[in-house]
């Protein structure tokens, strides 16, 4: 009897072990976790202590806030002396040289909560780690009853990198305050700290400039449409502009303070000199055709991609460089934008400008027999170094893409790197300090999965893809790598519950790849913790793709010319079953073990995948003829 008490007892203290294992699954991963035994549950009334500080009192009543929703239980506040309190949550800033700026030490113990840091920002990450080791219906708006415990453990951590960003782009589609609100209170969930603006392009000027009224008057709305983006049609002259908006100052004010209290810092960025269709439909002076009759573009096409990279617009988006109107209006828009961003950093675009109607253009001409210049690249590095003496003088540094070397870069400015990393990597080795956001990890707007079965939009991102992010490329010095960010690029996202889809979990492999020591990534482990994500963004209502679970088709030609179909999966552990009878498989049609051949006449393969009995991809079906123009077979 006593050995089969002695047995049952291991038998409990291993499953409680393990279930312990399974309540700690953090992303991004800490640096270093040291599981205990047992669990803190947190008391009838909740007590948070803080030592006495002004960020701490902020920051203890939005997890208050937090708490009380979400457990229906009292929390109150106590002021502390010392640095830890028995049975609550302290919260406290010590002097401590263990710990590194943005670092923090949370212990969860028998006697409670212990969340040390040397920084207000540190408590504030150490924050969404105890909240990711709460219960997962933490994440509900509404009490619910569950066992509110935490496992005993001690966290060290500190991020990787100081810039951990993600880029809205608030222009193709226009968000309203509450929106981009509500998106800094999700990014901070994972230790993101810089929101990056896309303020300005084609389809709409975002931010009130006073002195320069027809900016938004004009340039911030546009004829609506919906459907297939780069489909629309033009619209007519006397059409209604009805879709859009824009933020005034006070609005953006607002919006800084709130990223503010959350230790996220925005950056604008005003795209220039290309993508400056809304400017040029409010000032046509500004361009080299000064054509009056541009309007702000509504996702009808008007750049056109060859292939190759190259490019060519069919009317002019640009602002002329040899005018000085276009210095004055910059002054202008700068002088403002320096004046609401307390950031250090501004923005100046500088991508994808087109420079056609430059060539054309007899002002153009003379300013590069002037200034000795050979070529548009030269042309395009005089404007730019032009926009950072305006930057410059108004007491900020600039940041660009990474076309703003092209020509030759300006000393002193910064590079984000988008077109892979291989701009950055170059502008790092010259000594610039770079932001690393490559469109073939980092894009979160582009496929992630077969386009068969997504929304529609261009090339494509894997999970896995993303997950391999590494900021710092062999070879080059850390002290010149800012960090990383994604990029929400939103022609096609009309929704939140549609940025949110492309967002999550892609931004979580980002989230890791900036905060955590590259040592500890580990894919697999990974995947098992954004299922468990998945399941708190159900509670909180946030949308997500499943996408990771779906195959990837490959087609071939085989030696005789006929389709041969291969699949693959991101995530290990999965089986692919499909069918060509046209009715939708399950785990009880066959499973994916080799290339497949098309029986005679089949019109469709249709797949899903499975992890065991338990259905976890979305069906797909795939034409035969999509499969075989994939192939290059008749
Ligand atoms: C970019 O994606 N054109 C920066």
């Amino acid at each position: 009897m006593k050995i089969l008490a002695l047995f049952c007892f291991q038998l409990i203290s291993c499953l409680a072990a393990f279930s312990q294992h399974n309540n700690i699954s953090l992303i991004p991963q800490p640096v270093s976790i040291t599981k205990g035994n047992g669990n803190f549950v947190l008391p009838g009334i909740i007590t948070i202590a803080v030592t006495k500080d002004r960020d701490l009192i902020k920051i203890q009543s939005m997890l208050s806030n937090q708490l009380a929703a979400a457990t229906g239980k009292k929390v109150q506040l106590v002021m502390i002396q010392k640095n830890t309190r028995a049975n609550s949550i302290a919260l406290a800033i010590v002097a401590d040289k263990n710990i590194p700026k943005e670092g923090y030490r949370l212990q969860v113990s028998a006697s409670g909560i212990s969340l040390k840091a040397t920084s207000a920002a540190g408590i504030f990450y150490g924050l969404q780690t105890l909240l990711q080791l709460l219960p997962k219906e933490i994440e509900s708006k509404t009490a619910i009853a569950t066992s509110w415990k935490i496992p005993f453990v001690t966290i060290e951590d500190q991020p990787r990198f100081g810039w951990r960003g993600v880029m809205l782009d608030v222009v193709r589609h226009w968000f309203t305050k509450e929106q981009v609100k509500d998106f800094i209170d999700d990014m901070v969930r994972f230790k993101f700290n810089m929101l990056h603006l896309h303020l300005s392009d084609d389809q709409g000027w975002r931010i009130e400039i006073k002195s320069l009224p027809k900016l938004t008057e004009v340039g911030a709305w546009r004829a609506p449409r919906t459907g297939r983006w780069g489909d629309f049609t033009k619209p007519t002259p006397d059409e209604p502009k009805t879709y859009g908006g824009f933020y005034t100052q006070e609005d953006m004010k607002e919006l800084i303070q709130y990223a503010k209290d959350r230790y996220v810092t925005i950056m604008p960025e005003i795209d220039i000199p290309g993508h400056s269709l809304a400017a040029v439909a409010a000032y046509p002076e500004l361009t080299c055709t000064t054509d009056s009759t541009y309007q702000v573009n509504a996702g009808e096409r008007f750049m056109i991609w060859p292939g190759n990279g190259t490019f060519y617009g069919i009317l002019d988006n640009t602002l002329c460089p040899a005018n000085e109107k276009v210095y004055t209006f910059l002054d202008k828009v700068f002088t403002e934008i320096a004046a609401i961003f307390p950031y250090e950093y501004i923005h100046m675009g500088g991508d994808e400008c087109y420079k056609g109607y430059w060539e054309k253009s007899d002002a153009v001409k003379q300013l590069m027999q002037k200034e000795g210049l050979k070529d548009m690249h030269e042309v395009q590095s005089y404007f730019v170094k032009r926009v950072q003496q305006i930057i410059n003088s108004k007491g900020k540094k600039m940041m660009g893409w990474d076309e703003i070397m092209e020509g030759g870069l300006a000393s002193g400015a910064s590079v984000m790197s988008w077109q892979g990393m291989k701009g950055g990597t170059a502008a790092a080795k010259a000594r610039h300090p770079v932001v690393m956001s490559p469109n073939d990890f980092a894009y979160v707007d582009l496929y992630q999965g077969d386009p068969i079965a997504e929304p529609p939009t261009y090339s494509k991102v894997l999970l896995k893809k993303s997950y391999e992010f590494n900021p710092l490329p062999p070879g080059v010095d850390s002290n010149y790598i800012l960090g990383g960010q994604c990029n929400l690029w939103s022609e096609r996202l009309t929704t939140v519950r549609h940025m949110q889809y492309m967002l999550w979990p892609r931004a979580l492999a980002i989230a890791e790849s900036v905060w955590s020591p590259a040592s500890k990534k580990n894919w697999p482990d990974f995947i098992k913790r954004v299922e468990l994500q998945f399941d708190r963004f159900d509670i909180s209502e946030t949308n997500y793709s499943r996408s990771m679970y779906d195959p990837a088709f490959i087609a071939k030609k085989d030696g005789a010319g006929e389709l041969q179909i291969e699949m693959t999966t991101q995530i290990e552990g999965l089986s692919i079953h499909y069918s060509f009878d046209e009715f939708p498989p399950d785990n009880f049609y066959p499973s994916y073990l080799k290339p497949l051949s098309v029986p005679k006449d089949a019109a469709n393969l249709k797949v899903v995948t499975y992890r065991g009995k338990y259905q976890v991809g979305k069906p797909i079906n795939m034409p035969i003829a999509e499969l075989k123009k994939r192939a290059k077979i008749n």
